[in-house]
């Protein structure tokens, strides 16, 4: 099963994403952790998407889809869970050209609706644990008190220097000029499907949960 995980910066992809790996056995394939941890290894790809993921602008199809077909040609899973990508229509385009090339097909595209407002308070509470990812955030998903990670039990904590204010309204305009067309490609397909981002994440996973036990 592949599934497309669909939403503005904090709706809580990534999140959900990480339910459906331990829930599912699928692997996630998130362009943004990717990117991130080309920075941290310094490659030639790190140091050229640095400003630009900084100031919460795409980096281009090309690097992406590139990174996207790597992994996919690399890693052996029950299914893949794509997390942040496509993130334009040249993206989605790739991403159907390289499912069908494996005789593969794409099953839920879900679409995580929130509201702006609420998005900016997410982002700028997010913190993750800096050992396993884990994601919390200060108000709806705070640090364990003992500042123990609750997954893996390390006691550090990164922000990410994109998680400010100025560079979310970048990351959200951006998702609406680029972004939000792949809605109406993929309803066109039949493969699109909403969930209300808004609620609680346990309530959220349900949701996603139900939506694949009927795909
Ligand atoms: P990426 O890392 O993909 O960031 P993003 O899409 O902006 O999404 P986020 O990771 O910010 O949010 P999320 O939806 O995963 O939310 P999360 O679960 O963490 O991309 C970063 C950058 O990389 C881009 O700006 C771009 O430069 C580049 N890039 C990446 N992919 C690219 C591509 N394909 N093409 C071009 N460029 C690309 O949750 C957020 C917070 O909310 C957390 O604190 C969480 O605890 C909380 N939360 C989650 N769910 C809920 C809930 N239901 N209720 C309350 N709080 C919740």
């Amino acid at each position: 099963m592949n599934i497309i995980l669909l939403g503005p910066p904090g709706a809580g992809k990534g999140t959900q994403a990480r339910r459906l790996v331990d829930a599912r056995n699928m692997v996630q394939l998130s362009t943004g952790d990717m990117l991130r941890a080309a920075q941290s290894s310094g490659t030639e790809i790190g140091k050229k998407v640095a400003g630009v993921m900084a100031r919460g602008e795409l980096v281009t199809d090309e690097i992406v889809i590139g990174l996207i077909e790597e992994q996919f040609s690399t890693v052996k899973a029950d299914g893949f869970i794509f997390d942040g990508f496509p993130r334009t229509l040249a993206q989605a385009d790739a991403l159907g050209h390289l499912l069908a090339r494996a005789g593969q097909k794409l099953d839920a595209v879900i679409e995580m609706k929130v509201d702006d407002e609420a998005l900016v308070a997410r982002v700028t509470g997010r913190s993750t644990c800096a050992n396993c990812g884990e994601v919390y955030h200060d108000v709806t998903k705070p640090q364990p008190a003992d500042g123990k990670c609750s997954n893996c039990g390390s006691t550090e904590f990164t922000h990410r220097p994109d998680d400010n204010e100025e560079s979310f309204r970048t990351r959200l305009l951006a998702y609406y000029r680029d972004t939000s067309p792949l809605i109406g490609y993929y309803y066109a397909k039949g493969q699109h499907v909403a969930v209300d981002g808004m609620a609680e994440i346990d309530a959220v996973a349900a949701a996603i949960r139900d939506i694949l036990d009927k795909s």
